[in-house]
């Protein structure tokens, strides 16, 4: 594994408290970084940032009021954030889209789409004036792909756009800004789904070119990569992390997925 420290760097978790932004959060702490879980769950926030030496802040990223609030906060509390990753976001329920009700629309793109725009921007304009800074916004195979997902598809195909807009906006500025966008991966919310009966965990393997779906830790690497100093270069890239599960969809169209050659296990 490559040696990385975030020694002596502020980082800031949206949707910190679980899944994907909890390793996140993990990940950085355990690497160095003074790490702030927040989250609209507070006292599961309060209770990770306990678990690991971090800080915590409520924060309900739906508004630019609250994310303006929270970064100011984290600021003048703790100290200039050179990170930040934003994970804070719903799933949505596979329905017909004659079959979707206007208030999930809004909800999804409200917290996925918007609220991503308001965390990026309210902790990415105090780093663009200092001249430094590293954003990881969480986007979606589903933002890549089309899926019975209406509204969750578009609003994640918007954060990896904006992801590219906002890293051609501060470039220059010394802000680096990418996407990782996760395949299936096993998260308390995942788990959910699957428990509901609105999404097949053996299909969700059994997709992807891999045959397994992805854990929150294979996410995290990811995440720590590109708000490293190893990725000084890249920004502006969105990168799937979802064992294969874009590659090989198009393959059913010929029979298929090959199955392992030797004793490959
Ligand atoms: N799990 C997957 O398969 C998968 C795949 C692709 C993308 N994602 C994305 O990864 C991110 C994290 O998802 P997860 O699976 O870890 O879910 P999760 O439910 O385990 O964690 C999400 C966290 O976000 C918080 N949150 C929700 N709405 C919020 C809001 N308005 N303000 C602040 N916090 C809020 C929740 O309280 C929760 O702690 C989401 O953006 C999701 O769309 C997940």
């Amino acid at each position: 594994m490559i040696e990385q420290s975030f020694a002596g760097r502020v980082a800031v978790v949206t949707g910190g408290a679980s899944g994907i932004g909890e390793a996140c959060c993990r990940m950085l702490a355990a690497r160095g970084a003074r790490v702030v879980v927040t989250d609209r769950d507070a006292a599961r926030a309060e209770a990770l940032a306990r678990a690991i030496g971090a800080a915590a802040m409520a924060l309900d990223v739906a508004t630019q009021a609250a994310n303006e609030a929270c970064a100011a906060a984290v600021e003048a509390e703790i100290g200039p954030v050179d990170i930040l990753v934003t994970s804070a976001g719903v799933l949505q329920r596979p329905l017909r889209a004659e079959e979707l009700p206007e208030q999930v629309v809004e909800e999804v793109v409200r917290i996925d789409q918007i609220g991503t725009w308001n965390s990026a921007v309210a902790f990415g304009r105090r780093m663009a004036l200092r001249g430094r800074g590293a954003i990881v916004t969480i986007g979606s195979i589903a933002g890549i792909r089309s899926m019975p997902l209406h509204a969750y598809s578009p609003a994640k195909a918007a954060v990896i756009e904006m992801t590219r807009c906002l890293a051609a906006e501060w470039g220059r500025s010394g802000v680096r800004v990418n996407a990782v966008s996760p395949g299936f991966t096993r998260t308390p919310a995942l788990q959910r789904a699957i428990e509901a009966g609105e999404r097949d965990a053996a299909l969700l393997e059994g997709t992807s070119a891999l045959g397994e779906m992805v854990t929150p830790e294979d996410i995290a690497e990811a995440v720590c990569f590109l708000c490293s100093d190893s990725a000084r270069a890249i920004t502006g890239v969105n990168l799937p992390v979802d064992a294969g599960w874009l590659v090989a969809g198009s393959w059913a169209t010929y029979g298929g997925l090959p199955g392992p050659r030797g004793n490959a296990p």
